[in-house]
């Protein structure tokens, strides 16, 4: 792998690889401290985040490499004075050893790609993919269920801009017999070309209407937050996100089985209820914990390529 752009031209065997150095950093994150020593990785994020920024640092730190990055690319890097992202990525790259970098346009990930000296990690493009998430999420599956063959997921929430969830299902496509539920609301739906690369892949998608047309015993359910901020590019009805919203509670909770796992890439905004938290079925800050030991694992794996 060059770069790490999107979760659809990764082969199954990456993947695995990828795993087992992540389970094994789990297993004993000390042995790994000096594994990136001299190493130099910069991290431009042009959007918000908490998780995805912090645990990349976290993890760049935790394997002994250094740190350049910019607080608020967006404000504080010199595309305000009109450089273009190319330039940005085409000196940065004389910098560091990979580059991580968060944008808000579909195409940065690949365009930054596309012209860097170094190896480039898409940390979230806009409202198209956030493959590191898929990692990570793919990866707390994998803990949690015995095989990941056979699973049938519901993705649920904003799945038109939902980049984590759009990564998310393209990983999870590299399984045999894989059924996707879809529920969101009109306007929001998972956008055709998700539905044909899944139904390329023989992976199952099902849209459905209501919460209630889901099953019961469905594997996983992975919940995401509608993406206001990304409403203003294409003029939607704003007044869809409140409709949109389908908060997982105590009594949702209750209707579903034993072994519905709940995820959620995080941050909520009221569709996951804080009551339910320490329900076992809840995974997700166990899958923000597991962001650091994937991000290690595929940092040692780029930054050393
Ligand atoms: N899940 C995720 O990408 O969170 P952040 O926006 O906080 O990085």
């Amino acid at each position: 792998m060059k770069h790490f752009i999107s979760t659809e031209n990764i082969t199954k065997e990456q993947l695995e690889k990828l795993f087992e150095l992540a389970n094994k950093i789990k297993a004993d994150p000390k042995k790994y401290a000096e594994a990136l020593k001299g190493k130099i990785v910069a991290t431009l994020f042009f959007e918000p985040s908490t998780r995805t920024r912090m645990s990349f640092e976290s993890a760049i730190l935790r394997l002994g490499a250094d740190l350049i990055s910019t607080e608020n690319a967006r404000e504080n890097a010199s595309s305000t004075k009109g450089e273009s992202l190319e330039d940005t990525i085409k000196v940065v790259s004389g910098y560091a050893d990979t580059i991580v970098m968060r944008h808000f346009e579909d195409d940065s990930a690949k365009r930054a790609g596309a012209v860097s000296f170094v190896p480039v990690i898409n940390a979230g493009a806009g409202g198209a993919e956030h493959p590191t998430q898929a990692l990570l999420d793919v990866f707390t599956l994998r803990t949690k269920k015995k095989s990941l063959d056979g699973l049938s997921v519901a993705i649920m929430g904003d799945l038109k801009y939902g980049r984590t969830a759009h990564s998310f299902i393209k990983l999870l496509s590299l399984y045999k017999n894989i059924t996707v539920f879809g529920y969101s609301v009109k306007g929001l739906e998972l956008g055709e070309e998700y539905i044909t690369f899944l139904k390329k892949r023989g992976v199952k998608y099902i849209p459905v209407s209501s919460f209630d047309l889901l099953p019961r015993d469905v594997d996983a359910i992975y919940q995401t937050r509608i993406q206001k901020e990304r409403f203003g590019f294409e003029g939607l009805d704003t007044t869809l996100v409140d409709f949109g919203k389908f908060c997982i509670d105590k009594s949702a909770l209750k209707s579903l089985s034993k072994d519905t796992l709940i995820m959620h890439p995080l941050p909520r905004d009221g569709e996951i209820d804080p009551a339910v938290d320490t329900d076992p079925r809840c995974v997700y800050f166990e899958q923000a914990q597991n962001g650091v030991y994937t991000r290690m694992a595929l940092l040692l794996t780029m930054v050393n390529n």
